[in-house]
């Protein structure tokens, strides 16, 4: 039986329908790095979906984290407080799991950042790190609560930190000049600082229970939204962006009551409301710089980590394959071949 065998055509053939800007290289299975992350990313439904965390957050409206919660946003904001300690010029920091020893600092309260990083620690094994997890999850995030909108290239490799980072999450109550300096830490430029903080901010809320003074407290977790997509509290659109330019106050980083917290405020404004603007009118662009931003927030990495190519779907995937040989002289063989169709392909990366 031949167990290793060449799909290079079928794959190369399969990425050009569907619109794949990367180069190819070529795949031969097994290939022990990756292809459990493949499974996680492209069996989110059907048969070995229960491998995949997917399975918690999508879809967007998979509300199972208690009242006024959402999985989804809570997987996007515990991936960017991961990264938001990064120092891309020492390389020190990014997406590496450093947050699960830094849940007790101030920077980051609420329980969401724990019940994430329980979830996804069930796929935790020698061929999925927990800082893969955590991209991969953002990743989930995003394009679930996008139906496909946001399809982020997923990449493999990230390395888990042994322990806590430097400090350095934004927090609402500083400064612009701080803010602008602390993303330029985490390498983006203040503009792109808008983007990514609108592209955050359109899923989600700010929790009274964690942040009393911008959202009072008056029932269970009191969640204000950041905007008024909240069919199951979330989609990921430029609703955030559309809402904000128009002045409809839903949005307590900035229209809150206190001035010194409505730092979403202040950073849309920063470049006269040009980027903003410019997510609010066109879905497209928001779509594409969410991409963009979000993609390198994820590869955000510590120097010294490598990340494989794109992960792309393999056409023939067999499993579990298992080969016996009977008594009576015959062979009896089990497991499953997974075959991507064009058409199933298109929608679901
Ligand atoms: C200056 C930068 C930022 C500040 C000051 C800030 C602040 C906050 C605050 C105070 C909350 C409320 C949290 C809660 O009550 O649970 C929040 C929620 C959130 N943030 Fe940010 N944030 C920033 C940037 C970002 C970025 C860049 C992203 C992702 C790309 C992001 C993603 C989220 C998400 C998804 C939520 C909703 C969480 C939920 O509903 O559970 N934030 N942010
Ligand atoms: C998160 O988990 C840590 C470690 O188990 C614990 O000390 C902390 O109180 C938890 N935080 C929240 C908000 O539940
Ligand atoms: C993608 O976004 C557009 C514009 O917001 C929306 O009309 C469309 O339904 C979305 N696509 C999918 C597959 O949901
Ligand atoms: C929103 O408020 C700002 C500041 O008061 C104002 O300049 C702008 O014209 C308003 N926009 C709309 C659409 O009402
Ligand atoms: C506004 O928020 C800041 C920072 O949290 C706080 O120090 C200040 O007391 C607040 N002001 C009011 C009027 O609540
Ligand atoms: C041989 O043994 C296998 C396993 O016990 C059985 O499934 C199969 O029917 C047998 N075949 C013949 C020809 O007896």
């Amino acid at each position: 039986m031949v167990l290793s065998y060449r799909l290079l055509s079928t794959v190369t053939k399969l990425s050009l329908v569907a619109g794949s800007a990367y180069a190819e290289s070529e795949y031969i299975w097994p290939n022990a790095k990756t292809d459990l992350l493949e499974s996680m990313l492209y069996e989110q439904q059907g048969l070995g979906s229960g491998n995949s965390p997917a399975t918690f957050i999508v879809p967007c409206e998979k509300v199972n984290f208690g009242t006024g919660r959402n999985g989804a946003a809570e997987w996007l904001r515990t991936a960017y407080h991961d990264m938001a300690t990064a120092d891309v010029v020492a390389g020190t920091g990014g997406i590496d799991a450093s947050i699960g020893f830094e849940v007790n600092r101030d920077e980051n309260p609420g329980v969401g950042f724990n019940e994430t990083l329980v979830n996804l620690a069930a796929f935790l094994t020698p061929r999925s790190s927990m800082a893969d997890l955590i991209a991969l999850g953002a990743v989930f995030a995003a394009n679930g609560c996008s139906n496909g909108n946001v399809t982020i290239p997923f990449r493999a490799g990230r390395v888990d930190a042994k322990g806590p980072g430097a400090p350095g999450v934004p927090k609402p109550e500083q400064p612009l000049d701080e803010h602008i300096t602390s993303f330029q830490r985490q390498g983006f430029t203040p503009q792109e600082m808008i983007g990514l903080v609108a592209c955050g901010h359109t899923l989600g809320g700010v929790h009274g229970v964690d942040f009393p003074e911008i959202v009072p407290v008056a029932t269970d977790q009191n969640t204000q939204t950041f905007d008024t997509t909240n069919s199951g509290m979330n989609a990921f659109d430029n609703t955030v962006a559309v809402q904000f330019v128009n002045n409809v106050t839903q949005n307590p980083l900035a229209f809150g009551h206190n001035e010194t917290t409505n730092s979403d405020g202040r950073i849309f404004n920063s470049d006269g409301g040009e980027v903003i603007g410019k997510m609010a009118d066109s879905p497209s662009y928001f779509y594409q710089t969410c991409t963009t931003l979000l993609e390198r927030m994820i590869n955000t990495v510590p120097k010294g980590v490598t990340l494989t190519d794109p992960i792309q779907p393999i056409a023939v995937k067999p499993s579990k394959l298992f080969a016996t040989i009977n008594s009576n002289g015959t062979m009896t063989m089990s497991g499953s071949i997974r075959v991507c169709y064009l058409v199933l392909l298109r929608r679901v990366i």
